[in-house]
């Protein structure tokens, strides 16, 4: 199984203001099938605190920064975005949050699939013994 990590984006530097940009084919490690923001948090919010049986994700601190926590089932990891030329691979099967959003924090998550409730588990233990079964069927 793939684990989460930070993906570096093409910059172009400007006096004129920097641009980055993503492309599919050269910079995602899946199709798109959705795009949505997470904006206008109000001091101290969580978001997320769930898995994903199927999908995958890419996050990016547009504007702002937070920390997104991820949780493997075995070991967490704390990403602190704050740049948005940096983007935030989260395979499937992974317990993760989004918190310590700064004023004016935009977050953007390119989905590997539209949304749907069912792909959402919200019990610790039932992602837990999930990810171990995912497991054992790979060994
Ligand atoms: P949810 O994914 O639970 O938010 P978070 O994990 O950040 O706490 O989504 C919150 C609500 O928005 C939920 O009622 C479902 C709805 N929603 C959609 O309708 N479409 C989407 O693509 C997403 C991400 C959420």
């Amino acid at each position: 199984m793939s684990q989460a990590h930070l993906i570096e984006l093409p910059k172009v530097e400007d006096p004129r203001g920097n641009l980055t940009f993503i492309e599919e084919v050269r910079h995602m490690p899946f199709c798109i099938q959705r795009v949505y923001w997470i904006y206008d948090v109000p001091g101290g919010q969580v978001r997320g605190g769930h898995a994903f049986k199927e999908q995958r994700e890419v996050i990016v601190a547009l504007s702002g920064s937070f920390d997104v926590v991820c949780d493997d089932g075995v070991s967490k990891k704390v990403y602190t975005l704050n740049r948005s030329y940096y983007g935030l691979y989260i395979p499937a099967l992974n317990w993760r949050q989004m918190l310590n959003f700064s004023t004016n924090s935009l977050a953007l998550v390119l989905s590997s699939t539209r949304y749907h409730r069912e792909d959402y588990i919200y019990d610790y233990e039932a992602f837990l013994q999930l990810r171990n079964s995912h497991e054992q069927h790979d060994l």
